[in-house]
């Protein structure tokens, strides 16, 4: 296997196929370093990890002196880097997108702060929870002294088959609607700006109340997704990736996707059109939290805001989950070869 090389316009880990395991971190830039020092031990940090993750996914085996990246351009490693809003108010002169601002209240809210936010988010993504528990382990140690971990969260994928799509928690098929290249380059990357070639990601760690839901039954909890929990196949049609069709009634003159239902309340008709990249895995914090770790990657978190909004008013699904984690980056444009990550912030 060639691995998934960290150099590039763009950073690996938004479009590239979903790997098996995700482990994000979030760092805050420790109270010590502000100003242009702040911006100078931050810019080493970037150039360090640069280095270890190209020679990891890029170089033959051994080539690294970090042990157990052997295994990374096998488990398909990539590591992508966002920063968090709070970051350029802190540091003073970083050249960021203006999209870049804290998500509003919203609902379905009950965040904990402990594990929202971050001055600095990190993805790594492997097809094995070993290779991304190394790396995380390798970057954390590597920002030492100046970024300080603030939150992590662990997540997994079900085992799939190429162009499978994996299932959540709630047994549904979840990713089925999701963005070729086209529509990538159209709602994902940014085209101008400081941030041409990066995105924004949001994350949400979303509680899943899977008791309440199981005792809808088979049939309530379609009508609440909208789709048939095996097949995946819209409500009304045959197959997983039929269209969703919004329109179409039933004799007694209902909707055959319901009103409330989920793939309607989240339809991007309702916004004109725009998607977002869903990206997301599920997450197992203990018995009394497990749910699915929401990551999405789109050029305007604005986008996940209105969709959200909609969804606390005019989703079934919305009564059994909660939103308990909440952040948002914007991802850097790729190191381009010879560069480090984050070039064009400084
Ligand atoms: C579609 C589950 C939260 C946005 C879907 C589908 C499922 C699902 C089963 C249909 C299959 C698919 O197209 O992927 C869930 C669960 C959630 C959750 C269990 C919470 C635990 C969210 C949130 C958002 C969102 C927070 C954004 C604010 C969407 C969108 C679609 C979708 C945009 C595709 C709609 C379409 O184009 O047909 N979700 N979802 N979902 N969901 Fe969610």
């Amino acid at each position: 296997p060639d691995g998934v090389p960290f150099h590039g316009a763009r950073q690996a880990g938004v479009t590239t196929r979903q790997q098996g395991s995700v482990l994000l971190t979030a760092y805050d830039l420790s109270p010590a370093q502000r100003g242009r020092a702040g911006v100078k031990t931050l810019r080493a940090v970037l150039s360090r990890w640069t280095r270890v993750l190209a020679t990891a996914t890029e170089d033959g085996d051994g080539g690294s002196a970090e042990p157990g990246l052997e295994r990374a351009r096998q488990a398909r490693l990539t590591v992508t880097v966002g920063i968090g809003p709070g970051l350029p108010e802190r540091l003073g002169g970083l050249s960021v997108p203006a999209q870049l601002r804290g998500l509003p209240p919203l609902p379905g809210d009950r965040l904990d702060p402990g594990s929202s936010g971050g001055d600095v988010l990190v993805q790594v993504c492997a097809d094995d929870a070993w290779t991304v528990a190394v790396v995380a382990g390798i970057l954390t140690r590597l920002a030492d002294g100046v970024l300080r971990t603030r939150w992590r969260q662990p997540g997994f994928l079900p085992p799939v088959t190429d162009g499978e799509t994996p299932r959540n928690f709630f047994g549904f098929k979840d990713g089925t609607a999701t963005l070729d290249a086209a529509e990538c380059e159209r709602w994902v990357w940014l085209k101008e700006g400081p941030g041409s070639d990066g995105t924004f990601c949001v994350v949400r760690r979303i509680h899943m109340r899977i008791a309440a839901f199981t005792d809808l039954g088979r049939e309530r909890q379609e009508e609440a997704i909208g789709r048939r929990r095996a097949s995946g196949a819209p409500l009304g049609r045959q197959r997983e990736h039929d269209e969703v069709d919004l329109f179409t009634k039933t004799p007694e003159g209902r909707y055959v996707i319901p009103a409330r239902a989920h793939v309607r309340a989240a339809n991007p008709r309702l916004d004109g059109g725009a998607r977002m990249l869903r990206r997301g895995y599920s997450y197992d914090n203990g018995p009394d939290d497990q749910g699915l770790l929401f990551l999405a990657f789109m050029r305007d978190p604005a986008l996940f805001v209105r969709v959200q909004q909609r969804l606390g008013t005019e989703d079934d699904l919305s009564p059994f989950v909660v939103h308990r984690g909440s952040a948002v980056c914007y991802v850097l444009p790729g190191a381009r070869p010879g560069q480090d990550l984050g070039a064009t912030l400084f």
